[in-house]
């Protein structure tokens, strides 16, 4: 089978990585990835189009011959990836534009969970400062020293949500978002105000054909980029799979109160939602709540959930862009697993790039670990150098997370470039 990959994160490289993993479906020669980067060349062949020029896509697609395309990211697929495939019989296994607008508009997500009796904070949608103000005045979200949310409704890049701690602090987030150019003009057309919740959080994800569903191991993140949670928040520090991420009970219940009217509510709506969900929950003291969907993967919890995949990547995303999903094998390892990213100064604001990357092949060479790649490329002369914020992701699984975490430690600490920056304390705080 040829594969198309589309992204270029250590998501794009860890989906390769697996597609090609001995035993698996697919000869590496005939795997791409578009754009892809330093460390997926080693894993695909990297086709130079942009992971949002669809019709290029579509054109290599057809041209190529690839019988199966998987998107990576949201931008991908809120570009109308998954139509243009469609349109052309291309098998493609991600979301109409349509069905991701359970991601890319936090409003029509809302709406869809209010609709479909899925548990979520409550909000109030505004279209100007002004009306966001007057919500916030109006005391619904608990008087001026409470702590309350703001949204953008559009994809900004993990800079679209504020958790501000007072409803002051709140309205100066609603101004740099509508007025401030915080996220781009057309994420802020309208933003949500929405109740804050307390609890731990929780990544739940699944494949869906748009019929049956496969969970992967519950994963946590870590958004902030300091250690103890705090500073800004970024696209992910770090992530883990364990037994304590969410327990079978609580599990359980999710799926019973989150994922199957999710899916069934896609199907009532007429959205064809194949490809997959991730489901960010808080779980309060009442209950899950959905703090957001996504219709892809999550960078890095696919490095930390993929690590522990025993069957065949291919096959389960064939069935998901072609149905039969229910009578594909999904197996796990059972072991806990860990990533922690290496990060580039100045990351999440204004990372530095071109910091030449050493100590690469040793830290590969701690038994159990993969090193996924994100912002890296070759410099002229062939060296390795950091090109974006998160630049690596040190990967392992283990007897115990605690083992898992210390082979990632023990790699992360043979790398080295001016800048590098990453927690201690992943899978640790809290
Ligand atoms: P989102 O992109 O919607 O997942 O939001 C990013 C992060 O903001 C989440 O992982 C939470 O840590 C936080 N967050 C979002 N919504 C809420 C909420 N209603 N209450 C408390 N924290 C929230
Ligand atoms: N790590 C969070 C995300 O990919 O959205």
């Amino acid at each position: 089978m040829k594969v198309l990959v589309i992204g270029s994160g250590g998501r794009e490289h860890a989906l390769c990585r697996t597609l090609g993993r001995r035993g698996a479906g697919v000869a590496a020669a005939r795997i791409f990835c578009a754009p892809g980067n330093a460390g997926i060349a080693d894993a695909a062949v990297c086709v130079p189009v942009g992971a949002t020029d669809v019709a290029a896509l579509a054109g290599f697609a057809e041209r190529e011959g690839i019988e199966l395309t998987i998107p990576g990211g949201e931008s991908t697929l809120a570009a109308g990836l998954a139509d243009e495939f469609a349109r052309r019989g291309l098998a493609v296994a991600g979301p109409s534009r349509e069905a991701a607008r359970l991601e890319s508009s936090k409003a029509f997500a809302k709406d869809f969970m209010l609709r479909h009796g899925v548990p979520t904070a409550r909000y109030r949608v505004a279209s100007s400062s002004a009306e966001a103000r007057e919500i916030l005045r109006g005391g619904e979200f608990g008087g001026g020293e409470a702590a309350v949310v703001v949204k953008a409704d559009g994809l900004a890049a993990g800079k679209g949500v504020v958790v501000a701690s007072t409803h002051e602090e709140a309205e100066r987030a609603v101004v740099e978002m509508m007025e401030g150019g915080r996220v781009a003009a057309e994420a802020a057309g309208r933003v949500l105000i929405e109740e804050a919740l307390t609890g731990r959080e929780a990544s739940l994800l699944l494949w869906t054909d748009g019929r049956d569903y496969r969970l992967m191991p519950p994963a946590r993140d870590h958004k902030r980029v300091g250690e103890g949670d705090t500073g800004p928040n970024t696209g992910g520090m770090g992530a883990v799979t364990a037994p304590d991420v969410l327990d079978e009970e609580t599990l359980a219940r999710c799926v019973r109160e989150v994922v199957e009217p999710t899916l069934e509510g896609a199907r009532s709506d007429g959205l064809d939602f194949r490809g997959i969900l991730f489901v960010g929950l808080m779980l309060t003291p009442d209950g899950p709540r959905v703090l957001e969907y996504n219709v892809r993967f999550g960078d890095p919890e696919t490095q930390a959930i993929l690590v522990r995949l025993r069957s065949d990547l291919s096959e389960i995303f064939g069935a998901v862009a072609r149905g039969g999903l229910g009578s594909v094998p999904v197996e796990w390892g059972g072991e806990p697993s860990a990533c922690v990213v290496l990060a580039a100064r100045g990351y999440p604001e204004r990372p530095e790039t071109g910091a030449r990357i050493e100590g690469l092949g040793e830290a590969a060479r701690v038994p159990g670990v993969e090193i996924f790649h994100a912002g890296t490329a070759r410099a002229a002369d062939g060296s390795l150098v950091t090109a974006g914020g998160r630049v690596l992701g040190v990967t392992a699984t283990g007897p115990t997370l605690d083992e898992a975490l210390t082979r990632c430690y023990d790699s992360a600490a043979r790398v080295r470039w001016d800048g590098l920056h990453y927690r201690r304390d992943i899978g640790r705080c809290k």
